[in-house]
């Protein structure tokens, strides 16, 4: 990732990063056999549970772990505390029957929100693909 790149993901991140319910919202939506993989909402009715406290939890879990991951981004000398963070994020998602297709879903309705909720163009774009080429191909060695 360049440096343009980093701050393009930063700060579009930034323009979304509030909306935590949200992101877990249009994901579970999009791909219900997500939604089936937590205990806590397995089988039950998405828009029953969008709004409970336990909802927002595990929104802010996932999308403070994209934050904390953005934000060491662009800089070389956080390469290797990337590299643990997300090995050990494929590592503890394989124990629980996530599969690399699963990541792959995740990813899909990810930049589907994106795309949908900040200003979005090519630059942009393209700093996420790699931004996310590099973050899943580390979770994909542990998975
Ligand atoms: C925790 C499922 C992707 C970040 C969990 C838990 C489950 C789960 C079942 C445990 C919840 C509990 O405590 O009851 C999935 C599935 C995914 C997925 C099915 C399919 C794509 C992701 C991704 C991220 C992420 C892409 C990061 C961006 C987290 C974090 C936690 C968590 C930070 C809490 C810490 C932990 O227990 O590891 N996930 N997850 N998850 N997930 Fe995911």
């Amino acid at each position: 990732l360049t440096a343009d790149q980093a701050n393009l993901v930063k700060s579009s991140w930034k323009q979304v990063s509030h909306n935590e319910a949200d992101i877990l919202y249009a994901v579970f939506k999009a791909y219900p056999d997500i939604q089936a993989k937590f205990p806590q909402f397995a089988g039950k009715d998405l828009e029953s549970v969008k709004d409970t406290a336990a909802f927002a939890t595990h929104a802010t879990r996932i999308v403070s772990f994209l934050s904390e991951v953005i934000a060491l981004s662009g800089e070389e000398s956080n390469l290797a505390a990337v590299n643990n963070l997300v090995s050990k994020l494929g590592a503890d998602h394989k124990a629980r029957g996530v599969t690399v297709a699963q990541f792959g879903e995740f990813r899909t309705a990810l930049v589907a929100y994106l795309q949908a909720h900040v200003s979005w163009g090519e630059n942009v774009a393209a700093a996420w693909n790699q931004a996310l080429d590099n973050t899943f191909a580390i979770a994909a060695t542990t998975l």
